[in-house]
């Protein structure tokens, strides 16, 4: 085990699935004691990673959290909504802001909560995507939530420093973020948008989850926007 994380304490929000799951599993590999949150989660410990309930679009629930774990390092923000790709147009703003709510609003929740609990030399690890700065239309949700997350990612780190915030910003990863795609419709998905990209494939969770580790184990780093997307910005 490279035990790089020994003794901190790193909490995930959005651990109980997919890029979020595998940074739980990687931190805790490299020595972390980590605390997984999500809404279907409980409290409790299972395979040494403990859980904790909590809805980010829920101050008192995010309170509750950090009250709980007390103390800790590193946090990694991973929450996320299923987002429908539509013209604008055609959408639904009050959904639209929802979305919003979940993965930009509840970022910024979570670390106001946070950093009573946050240790002066820890970090913060937000997570973006490739349609922040890759335009396409029928996404103006995720290109404006993901642009504003990389842009608050810079100036926090500005605003919270000593403290370190990075940002992670993945391109199409094999999530169960598309377990609502038929098997076969998800596959050609992934078979056509690996197609297109330098490395030829679509990328698995335990990829991204290596771009956390290294925002919170390199103490140089900050204010960084970390693109872990086969080339999908090229
Ligand atoms: N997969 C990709 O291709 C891709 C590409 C670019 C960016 N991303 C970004 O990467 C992040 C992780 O995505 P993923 O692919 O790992 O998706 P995922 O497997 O669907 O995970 C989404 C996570 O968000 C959590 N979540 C949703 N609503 C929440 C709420 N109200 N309160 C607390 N947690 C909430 C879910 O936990 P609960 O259900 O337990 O609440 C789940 O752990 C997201 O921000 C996503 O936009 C993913």
């Amino acid at each position: 085990m490279n035990a790089s994380l020994n003794g901190k304490t790193v909490i995930v929000i959005g651990g109980s699935s997919g890029i979020g799951a595998a940074v739980a599993k990687a931190a805790a590999a490299r020595g972390a004691q980590v605390v997984l949150a999500g809404r279907r989660l409980t409290s409790g410990v299972e395979d040494g990673l403990r859980s904790e309930p909590v809805d980010v679009t829920d101050t008192a629930s995010l309170q509750r959290l950090f009250e709980t774990v007390g103390r800790f390092d590193h946090l990694v923000y991973t929450s996320g909504p299923s987002v429908r790709a539509k013209p604008l147009i055609e959408t639904d703003l009050i959904e639209a802001q929802e979305n919003f709510n979940v993965k930009l609003w509840g970022a910024l929740r979570a670390i106001q909560q946070a950093l009573p609990y946050l240790d002066q030399h820890g970090s913060i690890s937000l997570t973006s995507g490739q349609l922040g700065r890759k335009l396409a239309p029928g996404q103006f949700i995720k290109t404006g939530i993901n642009a504003a997350t990389e842009a608050l990612g810079k100036q926090l780190a500005k605003e919270l420093a000593p403290r370190r915030v990075n940002v992670v910003s993945p391109g199409v990863i094999d999530t169960p973020a598309y377990a609502g795609l038929a098997e076969e419709q998800r596959l050609a998905m992934f078979a056509k948008a690996g197609a297109g990209l330098s490395v030829g494939r679509v990328g698995q969770a335990e990829e991204v989850a290596a771009g956390y580790v290294l925002a919170m184990e390199n103490g140089f780093m900050t204010g960084a926007i970390i693109d872990i997307d086969g080339g999908g910005l090229l």
